[in-house]
């Protein structure tokens, strides 16, 4: 009997659980089960203080849902529009089916969602056109838009993975930073807000805004993390405190959590967004060996409003005249696993749990040596093509260059889609994991290599196309 494919196997899950238990930059596709959001849309029944209408903007890419069990009086479903990909509750790896919890101790927040945009409808030209307000450009869904003025605020939160300037997305192309960047200053020029207020959730989600966001269009961001570093989920198998025992899965991202737990229990009327962000900055980075640097762009001092003037308030949490900060504090899970990785944890988890001998170890087994085998492909023909470009010293070298922080990741946008584009070409899909290399090519980029230097390099590192699963020709290119 061959025992590599076994020697190999243990090989590669001990590297799993030395990246989980420290903080090593391996990844993810897996079942996430973030956001509430939407529960804390409560608005006050008459609230002088606010001129306009306030509209949010939901979106999580990959999975998501978000409560709408406590949303009575609170903005009107009509301005908030909700993008999420659906495939959790029904999902049949879902220990509780048509439930879905974000939470250890946490009740279902996935029933009364509302959703406007599913499945393939989540795209970003559909995201684009949702926040533009433009209705002839939305293809499928509800049609809703972010039909706002000049009076009226609007809060985006939004949640994928992502990797250096881009967002992945459940279907087509990533969403680029410059792309987003160009639609929020259109919908500024256009009236279209009087103010903005985005929270974004993601990998290196820093670099969708830095270098990038304005600071004079009335747009304030937050991230989880900064331009260099990943996110993290929480609430994952073998944390405490744990989820279930049945779960396989991350029930929440370290950042989302934070900010949703610190709005449950808080005034909203009189916490800032700029206390806020001081609290979810603190949690986020979680004082270990893992956790992200939360961070802000744009306008800064939009930070001094009240959250209420986004999130509305929950009456329950009038009364209270103070920010408690211990509170927050107190409720940090001891381990967060790297986003990247969570589907890694996933798949060991389900192959720790099941039955000896049984198809579904079985199948565990093959999900983690699926993954790793793409994930090695992908390191391993990005760091071929450096080399080949730049020098086998130069060459890893050059592609984890950093910019001074405050500069874009790139300067030509369109070279780093075409790049991506004849990547994908020669190597397969990047997929989610792959998005970590998004810096590598924006270094190409940055170093003026022409199209063609690009095309020779990654035809020559990837002799023959891969046609598994992460072929682009059957997922589709993700520039
Ligand atoms: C709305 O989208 C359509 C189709 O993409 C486009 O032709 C039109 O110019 C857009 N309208 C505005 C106001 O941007
Ligand atoms: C808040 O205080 C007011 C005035 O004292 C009181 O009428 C109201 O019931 C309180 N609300 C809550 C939720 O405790």
């Amino acid at each position: 009997m061959d025992l590599s494919p076994i020697i190999l196997f243990f090989t590669i899950i001990f590297t799993i659980l030395a990246a989980v238990s420290g903080s090593r930059d391996l990844p993810g596709d897996y079942i996430r089960l973030p956001s509430q959001a939407s529960k804390f849309f409560h608005e006050p029944e008459n609230d002088d203080n606010v001129q306009g209408t306030r509209w949010a903007i939901l979106l999580a890419g990959s999975n998501g849902y978000w409560n709408y069990r406590h949303q009575k009086g609170g903005l009107k479903d009509e301005n908030i529009i909700v993008f999420m990909y659906d495939d959790i509750a029904s999902n049949f790896e879902n220990p509780r089916p048509g439930v879905i919890i974000n939470k250890p101790d946490g009740g279902d927040v996935y029933e009364g969602v509302p959703k406007d945009y599913t499945g393939a409808e989540v795209h970003a030209d559909n995201f684009y056109a949702a926040l533009l307000g433009n209705k002839s450009a939305i293809t499928g869904g509800s049609g809703k838009v972010v039909d706002s003025g000049p009076n009226d605020h609007i809060f985006v939160y939004y949640t994928d993975h992502g990797g250096p300037g881009a967002l992945g997305m459940p279907v087509g192309p990533y969403l680029y930073a410059s792309d987003l960047n160009e639609v929020l200053k259109k919908k500024h020029a256009s009236g279209g807000y009087k103010s903005l207020v985005f929270y974004l959730e993601a990998c290196e989600s820093g670099s969708i805004f830095e270098g990038l966001l304005p600071e004079d269009i009335n747009i304030y961001a937050t991230t989880a993390s900064n331009a260099r570093e990943s996110s993290w989920g929480t609430y994952c198998p073998g944390e405490y405190p744990p989820p279930p025992p049945e779960y396989s899965t991350c029930l929440g991202d370290l950042y989302s959590i934070a900010w949703m737990e610190d709005s449950d229990v808080h005034n909203l009327r009189t916490e800032s967004l700029h206390q806020q962000y001081k609290l979810v900055k603190d949690r986020t980075i979680n004082g270990a060996s893992y956790g992200s640097h939360v961070m802000e762009y744009g306008d800064v001092g939009l930070s001094n409003n009240h959250l209420f003037l986004y999130l509305g308030t929950n009456p329950a949490n009038d009364n209270i005249s103070f920010v408690d900060e211990s509170a927050l504090k107190l409720r940090s899970p001891s381990t967060a696993v790297n986003q990247r990785d969570a589907d890694l944890v996933h798949f060991w988890d389900k192959f720790r749990k099941a039955p000896e001998g049984s198809p579904r170890k079985n199948e565990a087994q093959k999900q983690v040596l699926e993954a790793m085998s793409h994930r090695m492909h992908v390191d391993n023909s990005v760091e071929l093509i450096g080399k080949l470009l730049f020098g086998i010293e130069k060459g890893p070298e050059l592609l984890k260059a950093v910019r001074p922080s405050g500069s874009p990741l790139v300067d030509n946008w369109d070279c780093l889609k075409t790049t991506v584009r004849t990547f994908e070409t020669h190597c397969g899909s990047l997929s989610q994991y792959g998005m970590k290399h998004m810096r590598s090519f924006a270094n190409i980029c940055n170093a003026g290599i022409p199209n063609e230097q690009m095309f020779e390099a990654s035809a020559q590192a990837c002799a023959s196309i891969p046609a598994n699963p992460w072929s682009s020709l059957q997922g589709g290119f993700s520039a």
